[in-house]
């Protein structure tokens, strides 16, 4: 018997197999499109590329297995969070989707907090908004698209869309749910004074549920396009960054992961709702009943390496880039990278910020400007690290997973730049894992996801900082936080001029 756990990720839909154990057994990812970007900024994907997408994956998971449908006894969802998928009365997509990264909602954000301030804001939903959310997203649709947004009967999310397409019910869970700015997250409801207050029409929520319950069952016509079997439970998941903290095993106070996709994530665990009172880190419902979660996030982690690889070494791959960076020295000759390629969540909260490199200089070579590269990434999760400890969280180790994880290099830097113990998993599989273990405890095979952590979740392998690579990135570290104040208002120009 197998539990079945599916991520919409940003690069492509991941389906994994697990068993009564919760080892993962299977594992088969299918690409998406590659994000759209009109503008600089701008993020869209198709959410039927998705579902395309999580079909393939599925029937190529079963295959792999050689079994069929009727071996799998549950299944648990996850995905990118606070995409906006609209769906018209026909549950046609009205529209592709604006995903996480879409940055062009900052005069929505301004209007919101105008409108409601931004304190109600604060203390309704227990986050400031900002621009990565869900809310902003849909309110640039009312301005600038009325008759889409006319169209609007329900707002989903990326992860909710394939439970659409797989149950026919429209339902989301309290995690991915925190991400949207419309989420009342210290009660887990949706937050009427946010959506009257901005004259939105609440039957386009979603039904929300706690992660591991069953929000329905694959329908005829689900199992006839991915081979499962009508009936089988669907639990209702999690956003990917709370589901990955579950197959990281992120399920009891004191622990921290820090998740390398294409965002970059540092994740702590919360009996109570705690708040950054400056917001630089959301503070979200945890996919365990009655918990939270704070977590500072970085938009362009992975995304920094695979950028540079797309447009500079496409026949490089990961292994040899990273080899390459091997050959600079700790703190690459003084080169330091901004991984604002996307705007800036965790320290900033700046849509405008941009990706630099500082201190270029003839010397430097590709081994340097790759180096730098996973330094910067590693800085900017300190900077995440940091606003956590202050809240009550300094950890004594992180658990470090995604793709980033694999590396054993980048693993190094981030022991070393972190001045911490820096630990990796057994499992890589992230969200997808993660989700697959949420449906594990959904039907009922364990009592708690926190009891079944505790028997799946292995640590592998841990680095320790090596204190003279510690000393020159403490000290370098001091130089990193003195760059965005010193660039913001160029960015905000560039921005300007560049639309
Ligand atoms: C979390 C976030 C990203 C996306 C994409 O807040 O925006 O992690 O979920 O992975």
């Amino acid at each position: 018997m197998y539990w079945l756990g599916i991520d919409v990720g940003t690069g492509g839909s991941r389906a994994l197999l697990v068993d009564a154990h919760g080892h993962v057994c299977y594992s088969y990812i299918a690409a998406h499109d590659a994000m759209v970007m009109h503008k600089p900024l701008w993020a869209e994907q198709d959410p039927d590329n998705w579902w395309a997408a999580s079909q393939e994956a599925i029937r190529g998971v079963l295959k792999e297995a050689g079994v069929n449908g009727t071996a799998v006894r549950g299944i648990g969802l996850t995905g990118q969070m606070h995409g906006l998928v609209l769906l018209d009365t026909n549950d046609t997509v009205i529209r592709p989707a604006l995903i996480w990264c879409d940055q062009r909602s900052q005069k929505q954000v301004d209007f919101v907090n105008a409108k409601l301030g931004a304190d109600q804001v604060l203390h309704w939903t227990a986050n400031p908004l900002v621009t990565g959310f869900t809310l902003p997203k849909l309110l640039w649709v009312r301005d600038h698209e009325p008759e889409r947004f006319e169209a609007v009967r329900r707002m989903l999310l990326p992860k909710d869309y394939l439970r659409f397409k797989l149950t026919g019910e429209h339902a989301s869970d309290v995690s991915d749910a925190s991400g949207t700015g419309l989420f009342d997250v210290a009660h887990r409801r949706w937050s009427q004074e946010m959506a009257s207050g901005l004259g939105l029409d609440a039957s386009i929520l979603p039904k929300t549920y706690e992660s591991s319950e069953v929000s329905g069952a694959v329908s005829q016509a689900a199992a006839q396009a991915t081979g499962l079997v009508a009936g089988t439970p669907v639990v209702a998941g999690a956003g990917d960054q709370a589901a990955s903290a579950i197959g990281n095993g992120i399920v009891a106070p004191g622990t921290v992961s820090c998740t390398i996709g294409t965002s970059g994530v540092v994740f702590a665990y919360l009996q109570e709702p705690a708040y950054d009172p400056a917001g630089r880190v959301h503070t979200f419902c945890h996919a365990i009943p009655r918990t939270w979660h704070v977590m500072g996030v970085t938009q362009g982690a992975g995304l920094s390496l695979q950028w540079y690889r797309n447009r500079f070494s496409p026949d490089a791959d990961y292994d040899e880039l990273t080899a390459d960076a091997t050959l600079s020295p700790a703190g690459a000759h003084g080169l330091f990278w901004l991984p604002y390629l996307m705007g800036e969540r965790t320290p900033h909260l700046d849509a405008h910020a941009r990706g630099a490199w500082v201190g270029l200089t003839a010397k430097h070579q590709r081994a340097d400007l790759v180096r730098a590269i996973l330094e910067g990434v590693c800085y900017s999760q300190k900077d995440g690290l940091e606003i956590i400890a202050g809240l009550g969280t300094r950890p004594e180790l992180v658990r470090l997973s995604g793709g980033g994880a694999k590396s054993p290099f980048w693993h190094q830097l981030f022991a070393n730049a972190f001045d911490l113990r820096v630990v990796t998993l057994e499992t890589q599989e992230g969200s997808a894992y993660g989700a697959a273990l949420l449906a594990l405890v959904g039907t009922g095979e364990y009592g708690s996801a926190a009891e079944l952590c505790r028997k799946a979740v292995k640590e592998v392998e841990a680095k320790d900082p090596q204190p003279a690579a510690a000393e020159i990135y403490g000290k370098r570290y001091h130089i990193y936080r003195e760059l965005y104040p010193a660039l913001k208002s160029v960015f905000r120009a560039i921005g300007e001029l560049d639309g």
